[in-house]
C-alpha cells in the first residue's frame, strides 16, 4: 500500500492564488490510496480532457519502470534518470516524489538531494501527454516544501536548468528567483559535433580514451590555442591542490565577491560549478575531490585567480572540470590542468563577471550553458 500525504497548505495557497480548485483537505497525516486522496489535487483542463487529478506521494520501487518510461525520449534518449533512479531511491539524502493519477499510474516525478547545508532540486519530469498543464509546476512546489520540512536546516535551495528550457526556467524562477550568471559548457554537449565525433573516435562509452587520444587535441585548434597561450602556461605550477573544505570556501568566496567580506557571503558564493548541478563548498562531493587530490586553487600574489574541480559525474559518465576563473587566461591555464589529468572532459566554467570570452571557444563556434538558481532559505 502507498501513503500520500502533501504539504497542502502551501500547496493549496499556490494553487488557489492562481485560480484552480484545490481539493485538499487539512487533515494530516498518511493516506491509502484506496480511499480518495487528501491531496488530489485537479489540474488545467480544456474542454475536451477530463480534468486529470494528481495524488503527490513519495516515490516507491514500484514507480521505477513508469518513470523509466517518462524519461525514455527525454534528452534525445540520453537522459540520465533511467540509470540513476534506482540510486536515488536508496539514497537517505534523497527525497524523491511523484504524481500519481490514481491505482499508481505515474505522470511525473521530482527529485530533492541534500548536500551539506543546500537542498539541490532536479530531475523534474513530466509524461509527454501530461505537459502544459501545470504538473512541472505542482511537483516543484511540492517538492521543496517537502525537502525544506525533511531537511529543516539546509540553509540554500538550488537547481539549474539550460537558457533554452523555457518552462524549467519558468518553474524554476518563481521558486528561486532570477537565475544567478550562466555556466558554460564547453566543448557544447549540443549544437556542434565536436563532443559526440571526439567520443564515437574514442568508442566511447564501450571504451575509455588512451591518454594520448585527448579531447583537446581533437577539436581543431584547441591545443594550439592553449600551447601558444604563454601565460596560461606559466601559471600550470602555480595551482595548488586545496586541503580543507574551508580552503575552497575561502577561494570561492573571494572570487566571487572580492571586494566584500568573505566571512557571512560563503552561503550564497561559496558553491563549484558541475554538470547541470552545484555543490556546496562544504559538502561530501568536495571533501571526496580534496582527498582525490582534483581540487586546485591557483593564486597570484596572494589573490585567487581561479578554482577547479575535476570529478566523474555518474549523471553525465564523463568527467566533468568544474572551473571558477576571473580570466581568459586561468580558464586556458585551467583546461591544460585538467587534460593532465583527464584525456577525456567537459569543461563547465563560471567565468565570473568577465566580460571577454577565452579564445578556445572560437574552435567550437558556442558554447552550451547552464543556469544556476540559488536562494537563501534563512
Ligand atoms: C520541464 C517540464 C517538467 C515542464 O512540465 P509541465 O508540466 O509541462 O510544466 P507546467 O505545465 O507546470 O508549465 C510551467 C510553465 O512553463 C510553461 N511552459 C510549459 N511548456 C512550455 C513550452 N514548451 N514552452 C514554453 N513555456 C512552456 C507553462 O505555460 C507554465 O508557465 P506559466 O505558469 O507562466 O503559465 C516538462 O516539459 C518535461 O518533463 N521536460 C523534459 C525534462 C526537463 O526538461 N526537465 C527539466 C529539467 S531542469
Amino acid at each position: 500500500m502507498r501513503s500520500c500525504s502533501c504539504p497542502r497548505q502551501s500547496l493549496g495557497s499556490y494553487l488557489a492564488g492562481r485560480g484552480h480548485k484545490v481539493l485538499c483537505n487539512n487533515r494530516p497525516g498518511p493516506l491509502q490510496m484506496a480511499s480518495i486522496p487528501t491531496s488530489s489535487v485537479p489540474l488545467a483542463q480544456t474542454a475536451a480532457q477530463p480534468r486529470p487529478q494528481y495524488c503527490i506521494r513519495d516515490c516507491v520501487a514500484a514507480d521505477v519502470d513508469q518513470i523509466k518510461d517518462i524519461c525514455k525520449d527525454v534528452y534525445g534518449g540520453g537522459d540520465y534518470m533511467p540509470r540513476r533512479i534506482e540510486e536515488y531511491l536508496g539514497d537517505e539524502q534523497c527525497l524523491l516524489i511523484v504524481a500519481d493519477k490514481g491505482e499508481g499510474e505515474v505522470d511525473g516525478v521530482a527529485c530533492a538531494s541534500l548536500r551539506g547545508s543546500m537542498i539541490f532540486i532536479f530531475g523534474l519530469r513530466v509524461r509527454t501527454t501530461a505537459r502544459e498543464k501545470g504538473l512541472g509546476r505542482l511537483l516543484m512546489v511540492n517538492l521543496t516544501e517537502r525537502a525544506k520540512a525533511r531537511f529543516p536546516h539546509a540553509r540554500t535551495l538550488a537547481s539549474t536548468t539550460a537558457s533554452s528550457n523555457q518552462s524549467a526556467q519558468k518553474i524554476l524562477g518563481a521558486l528561486l528567483g532570477a537565475p544567478l550568471p550562466q555556466l558554460d559548457i564547453w566543448p557544447p554537449t549540443s549544437k556542434t559535433p565536436h563532443l559526440s565525433k571526439y567520443e564515437a573516435s574514442i568508442g566511447w562509452p564501450a571504451k575509455k580514451a588512451d591518454k594520448d587520444q585527448t579531447l583537446l587535441a581533437f577539436i581543431p585548434g584547441a591545443s594550439d590555442i592553449l600551447q601558444q597561450d604563454g601565460g596560461a602556461l606559466n601559471l600550470l605550477p602555480s595551482w595548488q591542490t586545496a586541503h580543507s573544505m574551508d580552503e575552497v570556501q575561502h577561494a570561492l568566496t573571494s572570487l566571487r565577491n572580492p571586494t566584500g567580506p568573505v566571512n557571512g557571503a560563503e552561503n550564497t558564493h561559496a558553491w563549484l560549478p558541475f554538470f547541470y548541478e552545484i555543490w556546496p563548498a562544504h559538502s561530501e562531493f568536495t571533501a571526496a575531490a580534496i582527498g582525490q587530490q582534483r581540487l586546485w586553487i591557483l593564486r597570484r600574489e596572494g589573490c585567487v585567480q581561479g578554482v577547479v574541480v575535476l570529478s566523474l559525474s555518474p549523471e553525465c559518465r564523463r568527467y566533468i572540470a568544474g572551473i571558477v576563473a576571473s580570466d581568459p587566461q586561468v580558464i586556458h591555464s585551467a583546461l591544460l590542468l585538467t587534460e593532465r589529468h583527464e584525456p577525456h572532459f567537459i569543461a563547465v566554467i563560471d567565468r565570473l563577471q568577465m566580460t571577454s570570452e577565452p579564445e578556445i571557444y572560437k574552435t567550437t563556434q558556442t558554447v552550451s550553458d547552464c543556469l544556476p538558481y540559488l536562494k537563501m532559505l534563512h
